[in-house]
C-alpha cells in the first residue's frame, strides 16, 4: 500500500513544491523497482515546471478530477518509468468557488481527492500531494487523503510559532472516526548553515518538537541558488542534474530517511 504523503503548510515560498518534487524525484532513482505519483494541487502548478512541463500546456489537470468529470488516471503524465504527475494549472484558483457554491453537487467536499486516491493508491508505493500556500478546501483534501504528512519549516523569525500553529490546525481537522494523518515530520529548509540565527531557530523547532512527539528530521535542506537554476536552465530537479552537489545530496539523505522513519513509525496519539 502506498505511503502518501501531503507536504503542507499555510505560508508561501517554504520549500513545499520543491520538497515534493525532489524527494519524488529522488525516490525514482533511489528505488528504480518502486513507483512514485506526484499530485499537484496549487493552482501555481510548478511541480510540472521543475520537470520541464509548462502546467497551461495540460489540457487535463487536477482540476477535472476534483470536479469529477475525469478520473486521475486520465490526467497522468509520465515523468519517467517509474514517476508520474498528476498536474495542477492555473485553473485551480476558480476551483474553491466552484465546489463551495455547488454544494448540492458536492455532498462531501474535503473527500474529493481522498476518492480518486483511493482508485490509484495499489499502483504506487510512494505518492506526494503538493498543497497550496494555504489550509483551506484544497489542503483539507489532501489531509483527507494523506497517510502522512511532512511540514516545510524555513528558520525565520516567528516561524516556530507558525509551525506550533499548523501542527495544532492540522491535528484537529482530524475526527474520531477519520483522524488527521499522523505528521511523520518537520524538515527545516533552506538553512544557511553559517548563519547563527538558523541555528538557534532550528535548535528551537527540534526542542518543541521533541516535546511534542514530533520529528524535525536530521537531514537539513541547506539554502542554495542551485535548486531554482536547475528548474530555470535545465528544466530537471537538481537531484537529477548534479547528483553530488551537496544540495542534492541531502534531499537523498533525507529521502532515506524519510522513508525509513515513516515506514517504521506507528501513529502514536499526543498532546498537544
Ligand atoms: N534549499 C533551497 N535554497 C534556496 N532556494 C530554494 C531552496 N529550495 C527552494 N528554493 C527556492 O525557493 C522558492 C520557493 O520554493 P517553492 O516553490 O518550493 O516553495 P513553495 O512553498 O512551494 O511556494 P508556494 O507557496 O508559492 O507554492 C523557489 O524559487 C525555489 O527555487
Ligand atoms: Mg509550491
Amino acid at each position: 500500500m502506498a505511503k502518501i504523503f501531503a507536504v503542507c503548510m499555510n505560508k508561501g515560498g517554504v520549500g513545499k513544491t520543491s520538497l515534493v518534487t525532489h524527494l519524488a524525484a529522488a525516490a525514482s532513482s533511489l528505488f528504480p523497482d518502486k513507483k512514485t505519483l506526484i499530485i499537484d494541487t496549487d493552482a501555481q502548478g510548478n511541480a510540472a515546471v521543475v520537470f520541464g512541463s509548462d502546467p497551461d500546456k495540460s489540457k487535463l489537470t487536477m482540476y477535472d478530477v476534483f470536479t469529477g468529470a475525469k478520473s486521475i488516471k486520465d490526467i497522468l503524465i509520465s515523468i519517467k518509468s517509474n514517476l508520474d504527475l498528476a498536474p495542477a494549472s492555473d485553473k485551480f484558483n476558480m476551483l474553491e468557488f466552484h465546489i463551495l457554491s455547488q454544494l448540492e453537487s458536492y455532498p462531501s467536499p474535503f473527500l474529493l481527492l481522498k476518492k480518486e486516491v483511493d482508485q490509484i493508491k495499489s499502483d504506487y508505493d510512494y505518492i506526494f500531494i503538493d498543497c497550496p500556500p494555504s489550509l483551506g478546501l484544497i489542503a483539507g483534501n489532501a489531509l483527507k487523503a494523506a497517510t502522512d504528512v511532512l511540514i516545510p519549516f524555513v528558520p525565520e523569525a516567528f516561524s516556530v510559532k507558525g509551525l506550533q500553529r499548523v501542527i495544532q490546525t492540522i491535528e484537529a481537522f482530524g475526527s474520531k472516526e477519520e483522524p488527521s494523518p499522523r505528521i511523520t515530520g518537520i524538515i527545516a529548509m533552506m538553512v544557511d548553515g553559517r548563519s547563527k540565527l538558523h541555528q538557534e531557530l532550528v535548535g528551537h523547532a527540534r526542542e518543541f518538537c521533541s516535546k511534542k512527539d514530533i520529528r524535525l528530521f536530521e537531514t537539513v535542506i541547506p539554502r542554495s541558488i542551485s535548486f531554482a537554476n536547475a528548474a530555470a536552465y535545465e528544466g530537471s530537479p537538481l537531484v537529477w542534474t548534479d547528483r553530488s552537489n551537496p544540495a542534492a545530496e541531502a534531499y537523498y539523505t533525507l529521502a532515506k530517511e524519510v522513508f525509513e522513519y515513516a515506514t517504521k513509525k506507528k501513529r502514536t496519539a499526543r498532546k498537544l
